[in-house]
């Protein structure tokens, strides 16, 4: 079990590592993302807000590069404003229980868990034990494991496993939370081609109360992964609400191998809407279609993405944060000293559209924190073969641009870009689509999924476009239309390619407004 060292508790305005060895340059190294200092992550884990603190934990391998799923720990990370991190010591070692899969994290404020006999409160983390034998057959099961000390050390309860599966299939990822009708937990698992929905009144003792998904045609070619399910304001009116159910669909080892795969292969995430009575979700109907799904993001690396739970109602934001990375080639990624990192933290919002209700992500606003302005410009007109921006490099960015549709048929931005590397943030007019195009991002080659283009199907909004990208050493972001639209891709130029280009196509383009900033790495590694 971890424990907290002085080293970790910082005052100033910079993250902190693990072990404090690293200067966080490394090739590919994430300047304003969170990865591990050393070795293998995956999906986040136990998100909760508690005492002022923001927790990450995450699926960890410390002692290597590659998953070691036999070994999987809980890593950890603290912040206080969801942009600088100190990495804590692994929270949840696994041992004779198995493996310590993914899974949630809740304030139990009442101690209905009966934990907190002296404080009152405490965390309690709800995670699957992979390889489990307390049952035979039975090898995915759900364990919890408690914290007296703001989630420093933990303690696994000694009656765990607290919930077996009526069958052997996949059994895994709880995400968990407090409903407060019913007075009751409420817990959402993946069961192979459904979730299930158990409730209980201590985090100790659970019931099955419903599944979902398992008749919706067309979604099964991957297994489910990483479910969440939360209530959310529809148009920021906190009166009317509408629930969200997400789900992350694996890579392989589905139900039905002919059912479509994600839009940009591999593994994805989609959501539905609908309502949540305390035991059955229940989809809009009058909103969705059974045959349509709605993906989260078009892009290929944002997979595993839950929720914070614990965030307080004065703030009352909903906030996610996602794996970067895709099932397909996360084990091949040419990062040395660590491999996977997360996306940057999204706020959640749910918005009314003539073809009905939309997940909207915007990057949060902590992140403007980070700002150092580059370049501010309005109206301008933008033909073919000129470039306003040959005079900026910029290795990492934060763009935000509104464009006016003319006659150009192409339009957009090349980041990262040299003699011989170039990432294109596009827009196809004559298609309707917002692209991503990393097939020239770098000159090496580890997967040949991961050379791609990404196209997400996206309407100009009364004649206009608007992108916010974010371009940091190993990835790109690109929230379209005011984050209606998500590509999310992980691109492995080399540190040199740092060039931008503005372009049209076929025509001209009318640029609104246009704003580049710099995005000061969180690690403190540079002179602001
Ligand atoms: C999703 C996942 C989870 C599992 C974990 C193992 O990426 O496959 O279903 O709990 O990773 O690391």
């Amino acid at each position: 079990m971890g424990t907290i060292k002085d080293l970790y508790l910082t005052n100033d305005n910079s993250s902190r590592k693990g072990s404090g060895n690293s200067d966080y340059k490394e090739t590919y190294r994430p300047q304003f993302h969170y990865s591990p200092e050393k070795n293998w992550m995956n999906d986040p884990n136990g998100l909760v807000f508690y005492e002022g603190e923001y927790h990450l934990f995450y699926q960890h391998t410390p002692h290597d590069t590659h998953p070691d799923f036999g070994r999987m720990h809980w890593g950890h990370a603290v912040s206080k404003d969801l942009v600088h991190w100190d990495e804590l010591p692994p929270a949840i070692p696994p041992g004779e229980d198995g493996a310590i899969f993914s899974g949630s994290a809740v304030v139990d404020k009442n101690n209905t868990s009966g934990f907190f006999d002296e404080q009152g409160s405490g965390l309690v983390a709800i995670y699957t034990n992979d390889g489990n034998k307390a049952q035979p057959g039975k090898s995915q099961v759900q364990s919890i494991a408690y914290s007296k000390d703001k989630g420093r050390t933990w303690t696994k309860y000694e009656g765990n496993p607290v919930l077996f599966p009526a069958e052997t299939l996949d059994f895994r990822d709880p995400k968990v939370f407090w409903y407060d009708e019913s007075s009751m937990w409420i817990m959402v698992l993946a069961v192979r081609d459904r979730v299930e929905f158990y409730t209980s009144p201590n985090l100790k003792e659970w019931s099955f109360a419903s599944e979902f998904g398992s008749d919706i045609s067309g979604i099964h070619r991957g297994v489910f992964e990483c479910p969440d399910v939360f209530r959310i304001s529809v148009d920021e009116d906190s009166s009317i609400t509408k629930w969200i159910l997400m789900l992350s669909v694996g890579d392989r080892n589905g139900v039905n191998p002919n059912d479509p795969e994600p839009p940009a292969g591999g593994s994805g995430m989609m959501y539905f809407i609908g309502n949540f009575d305390g035991k059955v979700f229940t989809l809009d109907e009058t909103l969705d279609s059974f045959d349509t799904t709605k993906w989260v993001d078009y892009g290929s690396d944002f997979y595993a993405a839950v929720s914070w739970n614990g965030i307080p109602n004065e703030d009352g934001r909903k906030i996610w944060i996602g794996w970067m990375n895709n099932w397909r080639y996360a084990t091949t990624l040419p990062s040395k000293e660590w491999r996977g990192k997360t996306s940057i933290p999204r706020e959640l919002q749910l918005r009314t559209y003539p073809e009905g209700l939309r997940l909207i992500q915007a990057p949060i606003n902590e992140l403007s924190q980070l700002r150092k302005p580059i370049l501010s410009l309005q109206d301008l007109t933008i033909k073919p073969g000129m470039n306003v921006l040959s005079d900026i490099s910029a290795a990492k960015a934060e763009i935000i641009a509104e464009f006016e549709i003319n006659t150009a048929v192409e339009f957009g931005f090349k980041v990262r870009k040299s003699s011989n590397q170039e990432t294109i943030v596009g827009y196809n007019v004559s298609n309707g689509e917002l692209f991503v195009d990393r097939t020239k991002s770098s000159t090496i080659d580890f997967h040949s999924d991961f050379t791609a283009k990404h196209k997400a199907p996206m309407k100009p909004e009364y004649g206009r476009i608007q992108l916010s990208i974010y371009v940091d050493w190993s990835s790109v972001e690109v929230f379209g239309n005011s984050g209606k639209t998500i590509i999310s891709d992980l691109i492995f130029p080399d540190l040199e390619s740092r060039d931008l280009e503005l372009y049209a196509i076929g025509g001209e383009v009318r640029v609104v407004s246009l704003q580049i900033n710099d995005l000061v790495s969180i690690w403190g590694n540079e002179t602001v």
